[in-house]
């Protein structure tokens, strides 16, 4: 056999082998930040807004750290979902339109906006220059987002990611999943059309100082804090 074909196929076998480990031991690589995001709270703690709530695991999670918590999301099922979530955290409310009618509204104040998975949604630009002036003084911007893969750090990024999935997924899902298969993703899901280092470029131009790392789970954070003596 043509050694190039005997090795396409190892590496398929062995990308078959561990996606089936993956399944086994499932995991949310979106949840698995929210202790990040629970560690860069702001100091004043009014109003917090998540972008994409999705199904609403981060509005049960910042409700007793805010007096009101504002989910949005595009996608009714999402947001019922959320609703049906936070049902008995009556500081929560779920509200539907998306991004664009949320930033058009009268937000202004805001101490806290997250977005889990949801920026490479949203026209970037637009997003970072809204944020800034929605957010009070002192308020933070915590991203946890998808980039399109092009150097090669975004590579090794990308192949460290792949072989601690396994391990992470079974630290965290132990027990493996009988029968299990690839399941497809809960929520709408859009490929990152920005790479990490055009991101980084715009996070620079319009919220200076912020900081943006390639995390492993295949995923970047992002965070920015808005200066306590902007207006
Ligand atoms: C990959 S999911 C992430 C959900 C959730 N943040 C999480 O961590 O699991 C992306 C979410 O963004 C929502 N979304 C997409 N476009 C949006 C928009 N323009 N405004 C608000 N939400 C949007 C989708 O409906 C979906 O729930």
């Amino acid at each position: 056999m043509d050694p190039r074909t005997a090795s396409n196929r190892a590496i398929r076998a062995a990308a078959g082998r561990l996606q089936r480990l993956n399944a086994r031991h499932p995991w949310s690589h979106n949840d698995a930040f929210i202790p990040w995001i629970m560690r860069g709270l702001p100091e004043h703690r009014r109003t917090a807004v998540d972008i994409g709530c999705g199904r609403g695991e981060l509005l049960t999670r910042l409700a007793p750290e805010f007096d009101r918590v504002i989910g949005c999301d595009a996608d009714a099922d999402m947001r019922a979902a959320a609703a049906r979530r936070t049902v008995d955290q009556p500081n929560v409310s779920v509200t539907g339109g998306g991004w664009v009618d949320f930033a058009s509204d009268d937000h202004t104040g805001l101490d806290l906006i997250t977005m889990t998975a949801v920026l490479h949604h949203l026209d970037t630009p637009a997003v970072l220059e809204r944020v800034e002036q929605l957010l009070a003084p002192g308020g933070r911007f915590l991203v946890v987002g998808l980039a399109r893969r092009d150097t090669l750090i975004d590579h090794l990024w990308d192949y460290a990611s792949m072989v601690t999935n396994p391990i992470i997924g079974i630290v965290k899902h132990p027990r493996p999943v009988r029968d299990a298969a690839p399941t497809p993703p809960p929520f709408p899901v859009k490929e990152p059309d920005l790479t990490f280092t055009e991101l980084r470029r715009l996070f620079d131009q319009h919220l200076p100082d912020s900081r943006i790392r390639w995390r492993l789970g295949f995923r970047y954070t992002a965070e920015w804090t808005k200066p306590a003596d902007s207006v």
